[in-house]
């Protein structure tokens, strides 16, 4: 069967989101190979399943995995990052906004690190439903202040799928990938900064 009459076919059969649980690292691991120049070893994988399971999420068909979502929570004070500073827009953060990264406090959000579905499944709102639970599970914590992503400078499909959530293009990264194509880095705000604790670098071991 062509790729355009499986998808025809797989298009009508309903698809569930749910967290991902150890047993389906290998098949997220086929997902991410078929779908993805970026791939990573099974340790990686593990490695934020363990730590961030909550933010990791499959979708299933049938009882097959055919999409995955993976993000994992990270501190930083890098106002791109946070949402509270467009370098496309406003222009490169000077050295001293850039140095001050190091001495300010840190917030907490969630990166996402990967994202993909199967190609004979897209197209009928999986990647949309399962950046919709990244979202929620982020606002669920209570005090991520952003979401934030790479993604390929040509890579239309996905960088629209961003958008229609508010995400926005804040930094390019010149090179990012292996092949050397620039990546736009992408955040969606979804809380002040100030409306959470934050810590400052001297709690986290840093200064
Ligand atoms: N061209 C342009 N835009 C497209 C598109 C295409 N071929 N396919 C999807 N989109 C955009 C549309 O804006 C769409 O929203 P709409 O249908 O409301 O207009 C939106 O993406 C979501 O479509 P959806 O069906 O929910 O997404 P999907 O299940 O097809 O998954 C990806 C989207 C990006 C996850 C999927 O294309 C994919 O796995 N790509 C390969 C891996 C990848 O590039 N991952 C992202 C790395 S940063």
């Amino acid at each position: 069967m062509t790729t355009e009459a499986l998808r025809k076919e797989e298009n009508k059969k309903p698809f569930i989101i749910r967290n991902a649980v150890e047993e389906d690292l290998p098949s997220v691991m086929m997902v991410n190979l078929k779908s993805l120049p970026e791939n990573y070893w099974y340790g990686f994988f593990l490695g934020i399943l363990k730590a961030w399971g909550r933010f990791f999420f499959v979708a299933e068909v049938d009882g097959v995995i055919v999409g995955y979502a993976m993000s994992r929570i990270e501190w930083t004070s890098d106002p791109v990052l946070l949402g509270l500073y467009n370098e496309l827009e406003e222009g490169p953060l000077a050295v001293m906004d850039k140095l001050k990264k190091f001495v300010s406090r840190q917030y907490r959000v969630a990166h996402l690190i990967s994202i993909a579905v199967l190609e004979e499944y897209r197209g009928r709102g999986i990647g949309t439903a399962l950046l919709q639970h990244t979202i929620q599970a982020a606002r669920e914590e209570g005090d991520i202040v952003s979401i934030y992503l790479e993604v390929r400078v040509s890579n239309t499909p996905a960088i629209r799928l961003y958008k229609k959530f508010g995400f926005k293009p804040a930094r390019i990264i010149r090179g990012y990938y292996r092949d050397g194509e620039d990546a736009y880095v992408m955040v969606l705000k979804i809380r002040d900064p100030e409306s959470t604790k934050g810590k400052s670098a001297f709690h986290l071991g840093i200064l």
